[in-house]
């Protein structure tokens, strides 16, 4: 593992992301969570029928939620994250439903299978490591022609007000996990974080060790470099350059710093 990985495992370690409240079959496929997935497939023209069959690899899959939706509809799926702890709550999500998902321990850098993909995810993943375009170029590499490939990453513009309040963090808290956390419910919260969901929330948003920001434009040239046809983004944007510097300004006055952007492995 290296440096930044350590660093990283150690908060998800602690703070296993998203850790979602999910007490029955309607919590996993309907309300908020069915709203965020159809938005993530719908960028790569899919929808939730359609993942009956294939193989999806569900690469930095936290504590596995999204895996067990895919598992759910019908998918064959592969899950891969650094963290145990995490890895053992997708473990039980998984048992709960019946649902069977292969869950490996391992860095996307290192990871290795004679399978090649339909459906790729890699969401909220990459602008944790220390090279995001390798893990890229590895999860590509594992797509079969024809299928797709979505990754999910921190808006270069979108989340500059974020990284202001990132270092206010850090300059009053300093490196220590605990310390930013009791900072946040103090001065963002203004008062104790309620339950595991909105620890693994905060800790995800205001105290990760290391972040990464990428541009729209960075993540065509991603795609153009591995032979993959951009498919679709959320928010939606616009393939050109001046389209994309307009969304991304946009992005940046409604502070969305999260977007997701898919392509098809030609
Ligand atoms: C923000 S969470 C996203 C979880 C999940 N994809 C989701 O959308 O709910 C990031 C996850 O990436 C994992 N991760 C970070 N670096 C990784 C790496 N190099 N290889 C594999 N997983 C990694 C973390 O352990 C964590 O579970």
């Amino acid at each position: 593992m290296d440096k930044i990985a350590r660093s990283v495992n150690q908060l998800y370690e602690r703070y296993p992301y998203p850790s979602l409240p999910i007490r029955n079959e309607r919590d996993l496929v309907n309300k908020l969570h069915a709203n965020v997935m159809s938005k993530i497939l719908a960028t790569a023209g899919l929808e939730p029928g359609s993942l009956s069959g294939k193989e999806v690899l569900d690469a930095g899959c936290g504590t596995g939620e999204k895996s067990c939706y895919f598992s759910y509809y019908g998918a064959r799926v592969t899950a891969l994250d650094l963290c145990n702890s995490s890895l053992a709550k997708g473990r039980k999500l998984a048992e709960k439903f019946n649902l069977e998902v292969e869950f490996n321990q391992c860095d996307i850098a290192g990871f290795t299978t004679e399978k090649r993909f339909d459906h790729i995810f890699g969401i909220g993943v990459l602008h944790h490591t220390s090279d995001p375009y390798t893990r890229f170029r590895v999860l590509s590499d594992l797509c079969k022609p024809g299928g797709t490939v979505t990754v999910g990453l921190y808006n270069r513009y979108g989340r500059l007000t974020h990284r202001v309040r990132r270092m206010w963090i850090k300059l009053n808290a300093g490196e220590d996990i605990e310390r930013r956390i009791s900072f946040v419910e103090r001065r963002i919260y203004g008062r104790k974080l309620k339950n595991t969901h909105e620890q693994a929330y905060a800790a995800d948003k205001y105290v990760n060790p290391y972040e990464s920001y990428h541009s729209v434009g960075e993540v065509l040239d991603w795609f153009n470099k591995n032979n993959i046809t951009y498919i679709g983004s959320h928010p939606h944007t616009r393939k050109g350059n001046v389209q994309a510097f307009y969304s991304q300004l946009k992005w940046l006055l409604k502070r969305n710093g999260f977007f997701i952007m898919s392509g098809r492995k030609n």
